[in-house]
């Protein structure tokens, strides 16, 4: 029997519960509807001849600099966001190297760092899961070699301030900061371009949230170009499929198609969070495609009636903070009314409403 590293033995593991999500999907912070009929158009005139190529990457990310107004050697298309998680790890760390992350947050940045065998540090989320910027700075130190923040944060749909990573970013300049804007078109602040002020700033944007695009596996990492030369000696040269690069030029010019959504998705967050203050159900107000709400003893209950009604919503109680908490993605007003009706239904069934009244 071999033997696998002694940083891989001990790592934590990851199972999404993807099996069985028949119904409507408000468990993994995708689109609810799926990409624009445009990217769909595109994918269907794809020819056996375009599949038994090798991919080329470089054409299309020339494309996607010219989207976000950046030079190509300054991004790399990766595998998903979680690949440029991976690539920034293999690239940075050395065994023993620290990594700050903030909890609760994306599993992917402890699974990555952890892998190195670099130490994983935690610094927990402030009250009401502010962003514990001096908690952070306190925690930096010479062997600090990357810094991890989701902004928006998953699972609280928390945000930290632009002016603060920035900071970070200015206070730690031997650690890679990563700011993972997974979330971003449903917030509307980046710090994409500040990598040109500061060199240890990375961004990773993905396809995969309001692009309707998970299955295809495609995001980008953005930085300075003599890193990002670094990062992409690390990758594969045929990191993304063909399938994929062939069908984001379509998805980045149908413009109109993802701020419809995302419109959708702000009225749907407002609509939700307001049913949650008249039901007196604790949540945190989010500046993502999702709420993080407390149901407290209820939960499992909660998750259990929304699955009988067809819904699919995720039990985010055992991460750090979260205990009794569930994540609800936001999607179309269909969708939503879809979602308010069972949710008074459901509240309404387990008790909830009546805890409340006593
Ligand atoms: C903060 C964050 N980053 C990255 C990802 C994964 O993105 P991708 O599908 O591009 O790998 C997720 C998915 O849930 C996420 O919440």
């Amino acid at each position: 029997m071999l033997e696998a590293r002694a940083a891989v033995r001990t790592l934590p593991t990851y199972h999404p519960p993807l099996g069985g999500r028949d119904g409507l999907r408000l468990d993994f912070n995708e689109n609810t509807v799926g990409c624009s009929p445009r990217v769909l158009a595109r994918l269907r005139e794809l020819t056996a001849e375009d599949l038994a190529r090798y991919p080329e990457r470089e054409p299309i990310e020339a494309v996607v600099a010219g989207h976000f107004g950046i030079e190509p050697r300054e991004l790399l298309l990766t595998n998903g966001v979680d690949e440029a998680i991976h690539l920034l790890c293999e690239t940075f760390l050395e065994p023993g190297d620290e990594v700050l992350i903030v909890v609760p947050t994306f599993a992917m940045y402890e699974i990555s760092a952890a892998a190195t065998g670099a130490q994983v540090i935690a610094v927990p989320a402030g009250e009401n899961f502010r962003f514990p910027t001096s908690g952070l700075l306190s925690r930096v130190t010479p062997r600090t070699r990357l810094i991890a923040v989701a902004n928006p944060n998953n699972p609280t749909g928390a945000v930290a301030e632009p002016a603060d990573l920035l900071e970070i970013a200015r206070r730690a300049p031997q650690a890679a900061i990563l700011v993972d804007e997974a979330y971003f078109e449903f917030y509307g602040q980046t710090v994409l371009l500040q990598f040109r002020n500061l060199p240890n700033l990375f961004v990773a944007r993905t396809f995969s949230k309001a692009y309707g695009m998970a299955g295809f596996r495609i995001g980008v990492l953005v930085g300075d170009a003599a890193q990002m030369a670094m990062v992409r000696r690390v990758s594969s040269p045929y990191n993304v499929n063909g399938v994929a690069l062939a069908c984001l030029p379509t998805a980045l010019a149908d413009d109109n198609y993802i701020q419809q959504y995302v419109e959708k998705v702000r009225e749907g967050r407002v609509q939700l969070q307001d049913e949650f203050s008249n039901c007196g159900i604790p949540f945190w107000p989010s500046e993502a495609n999702f709420v993080l709400a407390r149901f407290g003893p209820l939960k499992s209950a909660f998750v259990q009636g929304m699955r009988v009604r067809g819904i699919l919503v995720r039990d985010r109680s055992r991460d750090y903070g979260c205990d009794g908490c569930v994540r609800i993605t936001i999607g179309t007003t269909q969708h939503t009314s879809r979602l308010l009706a069972a949710l008074r239904e459901v509240l309404e069934e387990i008790g909830a409403t009546e805890a409340r009244a006593q």
